[in-house]
């Protein structure tokens, strides 16, 4: 039997950046992953370039059924102090969109970079190597694991989502939770495209790989969401910026509202283009959305004559302008955790302690990253959050006195 002071489980984006903080304030660490790699998720992420945090990160960009809860994490370990360390290890990077940071290079730096703070932590890894079982000891924990038998005092829950299971999520996270009596908030995947029946979209299949902004919104009172990002026709439905965005709101049944001519007036745009142009009205049309799509709106969704602009009535061109503004369409469902970015839902938050990320039910027992019912939207929050979750962990785990006390 092995012991070490923490035992932390997971070596993704959490766990990592966890353990190489733990093991710095001169904790003795062993992260075990059953994966082959470590942080995979971190390597596919932001296209290969890793979207590692957001400028402008806050508690809004969360959903959680516990709103507040990320608030602590977040404000004693911030994008700043993120970036800080970034820059310690002259990494390169820039910022693309709303406070979105990239690195220049690729999301490797990252993983090299979290990996140095883990050696000069002198973590153990373990990896791949698979948890058998854990089990609460008079001094913590006990785990049986593939390399053998482990006592540790402290034991942290670091095991992410269930999106992309190919590269080696698991529900392990959520079946330990249960097992120490927590309770698991639904889950269902996020950050993820949505579908429609197959023969309602088949007549879209032909805008597939089509991109443009628009306002998306879904919901009801304060369940109203609204985001105005790009929007991709796939052959199976949308996707693109905006509906992932928009995919953490929606519930299934629900319809979309997308308004395709975001904070313009296409009623005074095309009554005003009456006395302007002789153009027909898929031309005019065509000089603010893609001709491919006003094609397709004219025959299929809101069937109309292609005259000139000065023979169109203006009561048809009211309601085109009403539609485009506001079409409604029902998705069938996602993507699935196939094409899912993150799981919404997790460990409930209000069995743990904001501050620490500890179990209110077991001392010693943390969870951190993903696998808490703390979902981000997209654009760097999700990692804020495994960085944040990560160091309010760290910070408690240094603060417990690394021996038991000697008897006086
Ligand atoms: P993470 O999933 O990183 O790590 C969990 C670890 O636990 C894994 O290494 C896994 O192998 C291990 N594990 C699971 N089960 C286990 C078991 N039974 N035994 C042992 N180990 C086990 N976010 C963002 O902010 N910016 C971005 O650019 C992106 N981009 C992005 C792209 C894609 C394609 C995806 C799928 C996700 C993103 N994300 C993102 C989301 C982000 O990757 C995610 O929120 C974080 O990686 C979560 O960090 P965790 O450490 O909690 O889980």
């Amino acid at each position: 039997m092995q012991h070490f002071d923490v035992t932390i489980i997971g070596a993704g984006a959490a766990g990592l950046h966890c353990a190489g903080l733990a093991g710095q304030r001169g904790l003795q660490v062993l992260l075990v992953d059953h994966a082959e790699r470590v942080a995979e998720k971190i390597r596919i992420s932001g296209g290969g370039r890793c979207n590692f945090t957001n400028t402008n990160v806050g508690p809004a960009n969360f959903l959680s059924q516990n709103p507040h809860f990320c608030r602590s994490a977040l404000s004693r370990y911030s994008a700043q102090d993120f970036i800080e360390l970034i820059k310690h290890h002259q990494i390169p990077f820039h910022e693309k969109h709303k406070g979105q940071l990239f690195c220049d290079r690729s999301a490797d730096d990252i993983i090299q970079m979290l990996l140095r703070e883990c050696d000069i932590g002198g973590v153990q890894r373990w990896q791949p190597c698979h948890v058998t079982s854990v089990a609460k000891s008079d001094g913590g924990f006990e785990l049986q694991t593939a390399k053998g038998s482990v006592s540790s005092r402290d034991l942290v829950v670091a095991c992410g989502g269930l999106s992309i299971p190919k590269i080696g999520a698991t529900d392990f996270g959520h079946r330990l939770a249960k097992q120490f009596g927590h309770t698991i908030v639904d889950t269902r995947p996020g950050l993820v495209p949505l579908t429609f029946d197959d023969q309602g979209w088949s007549s879209f299949k032909a805008l597939a790989g089509l991109s443009l902004p628009a306002a998306l919104r879904t919901g009801r009172g304060r369940d109203r969401a609204e985001f105005i990002e790009d929007l991709l026709f796939t052959h199976r439905g949308l996707s693109g910026p905006g509906i992932l965005q928009i995919s953490n709101y929606w519930q299934p049944g629900a319809a979309l509202e997308l308004d395709l001519l975001p904070n313009q007036e296409a009623s005074s745009w095309l009554l005003s283009s009456k006395n302007s142009t002789k153009r027909k009205l898929s031309n005019e049309l065509a000089t603010r959305l893609p001709a491919r799509l006003v094609d397709h709106w004219l025959t299929a969704i809101t069937p109309m004559a292609d005259l000139p602009m000065p023979e169109c009535r203006d009561k048809e061109l009211r309601q085109l302008s009403q539609r485009l503004h506001q079409w409604e369409i029902t998705p069938n469902g996602t993507e699935g955790y196939r094409k899912a970015e993150v799981t919404l839902g997790g460990v409930d938050t209000r069995q743990i302690d904001s501050s620490s990320m500890q179990s209110r039910l077991h001392e010693g027992l943390y969870f951190i990253g993903e696998v808490l019912d703390v979902t981000g939207w997209l654009g760097g929050y999700n990692f804020q959050w495994a960085w944040s979750s990560a160091a309010a962990c760290a910070r408690a785990l240094g603060g417990r006195p690394s021996r038991p006390e000697p008897p006086t």
